[in-house]
């Protein structure tokens, strides 16, 4: 049976988010190129949606981490599935995730990034759940806040399906834990 979804953040309002981050971001980078660093596969959405907003040099690298499995629980594990192709050592670099929950696998992701001797190292999430943060990481850019509940849609996937829904919604009837 196909699973009921409501809208919880529409394709326009999520536009506009976007465009407003990316103007910020144009500005605090003025006259530096950036590096984003979009975590797979969840971010791409978002990472390319920001990645045409952003009006300083733009260059990409893809990572992929797993800490979740297929259903809505993590795992707590944090396992590098594909690393960045590139140096990231003098770059202004921004990690651009899609969520953050319970923050462990930006809290890791950071640390090992942080190594690799960036000139500058932010985050930039399209979604915020700090009902759910058990580590504490510094965001410096959130599209929005939200309450706990299990979403998708704009990258996110439930089981990987829904990734492509152009909104944020909730699946109904989803049990949790
Ligand atoms: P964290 O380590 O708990 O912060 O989890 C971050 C990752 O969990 C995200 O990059 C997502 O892939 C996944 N995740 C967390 N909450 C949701 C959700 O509501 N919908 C879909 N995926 C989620
Ligand atoms: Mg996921």
């Amino acid at each position: 049976m196909a699973d009921k979804i409501r809208v919880m953040i529409s394709e326009e309002e999520v536009d506009a988010k976007i465009e407003e981050i990316g103007k910020k971001i144009s500005e605090d980078y003025a006259g530096k190129p950036v590096h984003l660093i979009c975590i797979l596969k969840g971010s791409v959405f978002f990472c390319c949606e920001l990645a045409k907003r952003i009006t300083v040099p733009v260059s990409l690298d893809f990572m992929s981490v797993t800490s979740y499995g297929d259903g809505t629980k993590s795992s707590g594990i944090v396992k590098i599935a594909k690393d960045l192709d590139e140096s990231l050592e003098g770059k202004e670099v921004i990690v651009i995730e899609d969520i953050i929950d319970s923050g462990r696998t930006l809290s890791y992701l950071l640390d090992v990034l942080k190594q690799r001797k960036p000139n500058s190292l932010k985050l930039c999430t399209l979604l915020d759940k700090p009902d759910r943060r058990v580590k504490e990481v510094q965001v410096d850019y959130v599209g929005f806040e939200i309450p706990d509940e299990f979403v998708v849609g704009y990258g996110l996937d439930y089981a990987q399906k829904y990734r492509n829904l152009p909104y944020i919604g909730v699946v109904e009837g989803l049990e949790e834990d």
